[in-house]
């Protein structure tokens, strides 16, 4: 039986804005993510609100989707074995200053707000993220 799983990624504001929608496509294929779709999209705010409602009650949620919805995204579902887990270990801590060597948010990230890159933290977020973005 294959665990072959998707998960959602979205390539932020600050990563778009200094062109490393590329690089950071290449380390997900590099690692064997297969980039099932993709779409490069601009929310607006009340979009991010709904995104990140699961950290509606968090003291940085005003300014994260003020954040998000600032400029053009990439949006793509990944899939791999083990998609979710794999994905989060190769973008590394939320925070670049604590990600390891070698993941995304080391390499590209510039603060906890400017990191770069999201991805779903379980299954069952994944399927409700990539169902925002790619339903129909
Ligand atoms: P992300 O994986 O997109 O999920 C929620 C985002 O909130 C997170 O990345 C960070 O960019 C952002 N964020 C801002 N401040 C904090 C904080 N103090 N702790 C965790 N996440 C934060």
């Amino acid at each position: 039986m294959s665990d072959t799983e998707q998960t959602l990624s979205i390539i932020k504001p600050d990563a778009v804005e200094r062109n490393l929608e590329e690089p950071i496509k290449e380390l997900f294929i590099k690692n064997s993510f297969k980039i099932v779709k993709q779409k490069k999209v601009q929310l607006d705010k009340k979009d991010a609100e709904l995104f990140y409602k699961v950290h509606e009650t968090k003291p940085f949620y005003n300014e994260l989707c003020t954040y998000l919805s600032s400029g053009p995204i990439l949006v793509m579902i990944l899939e791999k074995t083990n998609a979710v887990s794999e994905n989060r270990r190769l973008m590394g801590s939320t925070d670049p200053k604590k990600a390891e060597e070698g993941t995304i948010r080391k390499k590209y990230g510039l603060s906890i707000d400017k990191n770069s890159v999201h991805g779903s933290d379980s299954q069952e977020n994944a399927q409700t993220e990539i169902n925002f973005f790619f339903k129909n």
